[in-house]
């Protein structure tokens, strides 16, 4: 009876996963579909023999950077595909935050100064070691550090605080930027979601915040926002310095 039961259940897990799955891809599939139907526009209209040099080059621009957006969508998404089914194993090591704070920067200062923007890391003595999967920890801070100088406005500023309690890291990651909606606060960390006024902003695949929510939970913590439109976003990370055991 119990091998029976175990079975079903076996069952009625992969069905789950394959529903998933399904959807996953039905996402995928509707999200291509913008840029291929821009390459194919562009791909025709330059057959056009009365084009000039300078149309062309902008016409093959496009091309590159609708390439460009298919060819992150694609990383992004087999990211998240592999962290919401389990696949990704994190690699928990004790690690000083700092760190990787201070990696991150080494990436992000470059394009934040690109862009006229300020980055303020606030200096932190004597906070412990937190229990980190390095490399994943790393990709979500980079992406709302990325975030921070794509939806910042002309000469904004990025201010990044660190703080720990008895059980908790707290990371709050804030910037003065174009802000976010009240409602459209709720559905930031749904896959492919962007607010219509980002779209002017930058362009983006919408994966970056589900995949950060989805390392964050494997890690056993919470992302939260708190915005105001037109004056800027704090995002806040809580990381328990110790992980539970199994
Ligand atoms: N700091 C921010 N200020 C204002 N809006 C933001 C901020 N961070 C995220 N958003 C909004 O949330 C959406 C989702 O962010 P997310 O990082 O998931 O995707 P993205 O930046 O559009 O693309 P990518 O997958 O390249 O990261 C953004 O498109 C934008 O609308
Ligand atoms: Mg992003």
């Amino acid at each position: 009876m119990l091998s029976v039961l175990s079975a079903q259940a076996a069952l009625a897990i992969e069905n789950a996963h394959l529903f998933l799955q399904a959807d996953l891809i039905a996402d995928l599939v509707h999200e291509i579909r913008t840029p291929l139907t821009s390459i194919g526009t562009i791909t025709y209209l330059l057959q056009r023999p009365e084009l000039t040099t300078d149309q062309r080059i902008s016409l093959a621009r496009t091309i590159q950077r609708e390439i460009q957006r298919l060819d992150d969508m694609a990383n992004n998404f087999l990211d998240l595909a592999r962290l919401e089914s389990g696949r990704a194993q994190m690699r928990f090591e004790a690690t000083d935050p700092f760190q990787i704070l201070t990696e991150c920067l080494e990436v992000i200062i470059p394009k934040a100064n690109e862009a006229g923007i300020a980055v303020d890391l606030q200096i932190c003595d004597q906070l412990p070691e937190v229990e980190l999967d390095r490399d994943k920890f790393k990709q979500v801070i980079l992406n709302l550090l990325s975030n921070a100088i794509k939806y910042n406005s002309a000469r904004g500023k990025i201010f990044i605080t660190q703080e720990c309690d008895q059980t908790f890291f707290h990371l709050a990651i804030t910037d003065t930027g174009i802000g976010i909606a009240k409602e459209d606060l709720p559905h930031l960390f749904e896959k492919f979601y962007r607010t219509a006024n980002s779209e002017p902003a930058a362009s983006g695949t919408g994966l970056g915040l589900s995949i950060c929510k989805q390392i964050i939970e494997s890690h056993h913590g919470s992302i939260n926002i708190s915005s105001e439109l037109g004056v800027g976003t704090t995002f806040t990370i809580n990381i328990p310095i110790h992980q539970p055991k199994h």
